[in-house]
């Protein structure tokens, strides 16, 4: 992995690829998406036939340096989202930085429809994050399973109080692996301070893009940080404004 931007390049060892992510303390919430050219963000319904050794890499190191993982209900369960494991990758890697193993999964879902019977909800750091308009049935079935149900909005998940819930917590950090439906709710909430993509060299064509629908208006972006391995790009935006309620 080798380092463009910003001067002067430089290869990056993992020690150096963990400090090329860093953020300063305090609240943040970051975006993390694979995507080819064409905006595409799956490949047979899989953000995998996008991936690549260095995604793989950058995606631990995110995960990392997170104190929680945000992720929408559709991605958790097309790709088959479980609990961060001590002694998995991720877990080591943030062993080997200071971090503590282990790391919580936050799902966004307005419908509280994670299955209460899967390895997600019966793990104790599972966050869901609904809203009051869920159904007191699953809701009550996620927390008995064990997960922490967080009711946030009441007809809709309210993203910004859903962020400051996390924060409450202690969970300042965080990593946000989308997917497209969240992506666009949380850029129209004005929660989103970064936006990681990394663009694999390929042309692909699908239905499925980084952003479902249009944005009431266009979201600014500062390009703050390239890196590249085997044609692979990884970018660092921050995002500039652009907050305005979705319709
Ligand atoms: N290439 C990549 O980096 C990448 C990253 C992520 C995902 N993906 C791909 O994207 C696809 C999934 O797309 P998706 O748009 O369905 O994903 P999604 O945004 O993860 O999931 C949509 C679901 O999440 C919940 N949700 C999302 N935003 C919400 C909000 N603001 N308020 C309340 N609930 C919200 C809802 O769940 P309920 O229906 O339970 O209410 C909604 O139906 C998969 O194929 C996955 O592989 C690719």
């Amino acid at each position: 992995m080798r380092r463009l931007l910003p001067p002067p390049a430089a290869e990056l060892d993992d020690a150096a690829l963990v400090d090329a992510y860093r953020l300063p303390p305090g609240r943040s919430l970051r975006m993390d998406f694979v995507a080819s050219p064409d905006g595409s963000i799956a490949v047979d319904g899989r953000s995998a036939g996008l991936g690549s050794p260095g995604d793989k890499r950058v995606f631990r190191v995110l995960r990392a340096l997170a104190d929680v993982v945000l992720v929408g209900a559709g991605t958790a369960g097309a790709e088959g989202y479980r609990p961060v494991a001590p002694d998995s990758p991720v877990g080591l890697l943030r062993t080997s930085i200071g971090r503590p193993a282990g790391l919580p999964i936050a799902v966004v879902s307005r419908s509280a429809s994670l299955d209460p019977g899967s390895a997600l909800a019966a793990e104790p750091s599972t966050l869901v994050v609904t809203c009051a308009a869920a159904d007191a049935g699953r809701r009550a079935a996620l927390s008995a399973a064990g997960a922490t149900v967080l009711v946030c909005g009441d007809d809709d998940v309210d993203l910004p109080a859903a962020v400051a819930a996390l924060a409450e917590r202690g969970l300042e950090q965080v990593t946000c692996e989308g997917g497209p439906q969240l992506l666009r709710a949380a850029l129209g909430a004005g929660v989103v301070d970064e936006l990681d993509l990394t663009i694999a060299p390929a042309l692909v064509g699908s239905a499925q893009r980084l952003l479902p629908g249009d944005l009431p208006a266009p979201v600014g972006l500062e390009l703050r940080q390239v890196l590249e391995e085997d044609g692979v790009l990884f970018t660092r935006y921050r995002v500039t404004g652009g907050e305005e309620e979705l319709p």
